[in-house]
């Protein structure tokens, strides 16, 4: 979900009810409870959540880092839908009409307290699908001698999906994950075609055969709720159909790709770098001006 940066030019109502739902683990007791908060122009629901805990109740508890949608820990789910509280204006979720919103923990994830959840079975799922380069030049991996080559065209295969921000919205809005715990998840299998695609990694096969289970990507419904909610515009939905399809071409060992070779070391400062005859652009770059002017590495003094 895009952050709608119209809503901070609006103001919010003067006076926002926010209704938490909150649990103690301790008592194993969960229940609403109502805060009123002054609201004023360009105040997100983290703004406010935060200031609930500063003026009213300090036990409210909440996780939260870079207040900028960077670091992805402030995913709970607001008028029932999961959002980055962070990213969230106050004044896109409440109106004079209807002043109230209502906040909750992330679906489909153990609760720990109040807004907190429980990340370790998103992050053993991220990590079942083997997120790094897998090489079979052992050797040069662990002493490289050069970089691995990539063209524009095979860097776009891969940029969206490593947008990701491990936020969890995605799993928390799959109907999918709710009904079946086992589920991979959109996280996880968008993470997998991302390396899947990636021509620095040769452990297609390996992966590919990882996502083709019961609980992997032929499990998706493709209702794309996932994609709707993502503050990143990733689309793991999209992602999951792209990956079962290189699923099914690697069944009948259709499944091809370029692996990247290794080429020389790292340019020196202010070397100028010609572009590779055989790259492809992305859409919008202009080939023609950029052989006249070739990029330039541009790196921090010292
Ligand atoms: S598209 Fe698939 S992964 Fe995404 S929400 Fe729907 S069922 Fe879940
Ligand atoms: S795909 Fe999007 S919603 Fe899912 S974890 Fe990554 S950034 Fe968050
Ligand atoms: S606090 Fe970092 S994404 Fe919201």
């Amino acid at each position: 979900m895009a952050m709608d940066i119209e809503a901070a030019r609006r103001t919010p109502p003067k006076e926002v009810v926010v209704r938490v739902r909150r649990y103690d683990p301790e008592t194993k007791k969960t229940w609403w409870q109502e805060f009123k908060v002054e609201a004023r122009r360009g105040m997100t629901v983290l703004d406010a959540l935060l200031k609930i805990k500063e003026e009213q109740d300090h036990t409210l508890v909440l996780r939260y880092s870079c207040r900028q949608g960077i670091c992805g820990s402030c995913g709970m789910v607001i008028n029932g839908t999961p959002r980055l509280a962070c990213q969230t204006q106050l004044a896109e979720v409440a109106s004079e009409a209807r002043p109230v919103i209502t906040v909750e923990p992330l679906y489909n994830f153990p609760v720990i307290r109040d807004l907190v959840t429980n990340f370790t079975e998103f992050f053993n799922k991220h990590r079942s699908v083997k997120p790094y380069l897998i090489r079979k030049d052992k050797e040069e991996q662990e002493n490289p001698k050069g970089q691995y080559d990539m063209f524009p065209d095979e860097y776009y295969q891969i940029y969206q999906y490593s947008s990701c921000v491990y936020c969890g919205l995605c799993y928390a809005a799959c109907p999918v994950v709710a009904a079946d715990p086992q589920f991979l998840g959109p996280q996880a299998l968008m993470y997998a075609l991302r390396f899947v695609n990636d021509v620095r990694d040769e452990a297609w096969g390996e992966r590919l055969i990882m996502v083709d289970t019961e609980h992997g990507c032929h499990r998706c419904h493709f209702a794309a709720s996932c994609s709707a909610v993502c503050p990143k515009a990733v689309d793991p939905a999209g992602a999951i159909q792209a990956l079962r399809s290189k699923v099914f071409k690697y069944r009948l060992h259709l499944f091809k790709r370029r692996v990247s070779k290794v080429i020389g070391p790292p340019p020196e400062k202010g070397e100028r770098v010609p572009l590779p005859p055989e790259a492809t652009l992305l859409p919008g770059v202009d080939l023609k001006k950029l052989e006249q002017e070739p990029v330039v590495i541009q790196l921090p003094p010292e």
